[in-house]
């Protein structure tokens, strides 16, 4: 069986982060010098169907008899496995590796699944098409957060950036120009599921945050175009707009604030949280050549770790 390493890029969630589960226009962005690597070898002298599942990035050192079996990667092998029509699985040995934290709201949960499902398929001999990737990768990220938008699985599996409502057909979106960001790490791991629960008890029964929720779709509709045109100053204005929403809903913290005040101090377009909230990243939009000025201000406002990603634009 061929070894085919295979990979899937992180996420950064532009706009609308949570108001996207409740039907919001969102728009989302692959992270693609940030990535998961997934490996199939053969497990040669294992017994019959052993399963071995090596990610050191989580401490999981394991297989997959001994998994729950609803635990995402469970899932995301089985899927690939019921996509593939296949009922008795060869033995293999499963190693994961990844240069980007997870649960720092970098779409982790979603890039394992993409990667371990094109790996695993290629190691079959059937590659999965995108699609495929992309549903086997949903039903993983229910078991990781319980009732996902599917907006992380969509934009990592086509890796590109997306223009995204729950629901209706995927949007890819060209800036026209270079887009360049920063990524700070808090260094505090979040829980998505528990924080999107909380928000869809507060969605149902308070009228506010319902109407926040539409602003912040209503912020990524708008963003669209300024996206498109490669506007930073008009994307860093609405992602401040976006982060100030966020905090009213209660999702920020003080680590993400302290950075995302001190790159706007530094001179960025705009900074917000991104994904979940209440600790895992800040998303800045920068001018290229400020980049060194605002990474050094950010580490002194706590960010443990910076990464750097720019996003090509079309040139139009
Ligand atoms: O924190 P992450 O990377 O899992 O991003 C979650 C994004 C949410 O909008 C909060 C949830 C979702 O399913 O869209």
């Amino acid at each position: 069986m061929p070894v085919i390493p295979s990979s899937a890029c992180a996420k950064a969630i532009l706009f609308g982060e949570h108001a996207v589960v409740y039907g919001e226009a969102a728009i989302a962005l692959p992270i693609s010098n940030l990535r998961v690597k997934a490996l199939c070898e053969p497990g040669i002298g294992l017994p019959s169907g052993t399963v071995i599942i090596q990610v050191p990035n989580l401490g999981l050192d394991t297989s997959l008899q001994a998994m729950d079996r609803g635990h995402p990667i469970a899932l995301a092998i089985r899927g690939t496995l019921e996509a593939l029509e296949i009922q008795a699985q060869p033995s293999f040995c499963l190693r994961v590796n990844s240069n980007f934290p997870f649960k720092a709201g970098l779409g982790g949960s979603a890039a394992l699944a993409v990667a371990i499902s094109r790996s695993l398929s290629a190691f079959l001999g059937h590659p999965l098409n995108t699609d495929a990737v992309n549903c086997v990768a949903f039903q993983s990220e229910v078991a990781a957060h319980g009732s996902p938008s599917g907006i992380d699985n969509s934009v990592i599996s086509l890796e590109a950036p997306l223009y995204y409502i729950k629901g209706e057909k995927n949007i890819i979106l060209k800036p026209k120009k270079n887009l360049s960001f920063l990524i700070a790490d808090t260094g505090l791991a979040k829980k998505t599921g528990e924080i999107v629960s909380e928000m869809a008890r507060k969605t149902q029964t308070d009228l506010q945050v319902r109407a926040i929720m539409a602003e912040i779709g209503a912020i990524a509709k708008s963003g669209r175009y300024a996206f498109e045109e490669g506007n930073a100053k008009e994307l860093g204005l609405l992602m401040d707009q976006n982060h100030a929403l966020l905090s009213q809903l209660g999702l920020s913290c003080p680590e993400l604030d302290k950075i995302v005040n001190s790159a706007r101090q530094a001179g960025a377009y705009g900074a917000k949280l991104t994904g979940g909230g209440r600790g895992g990243c800040a998303l800045m939009l920068i001018e290229q050549n400020q980049q060194e000025t605002i990474h050094k201000k950010i580490i002194e406002a706590g960010a443990k770790q910076v990464f750097v990603f720019i996003l090509a634009g079309s040139g139009a």
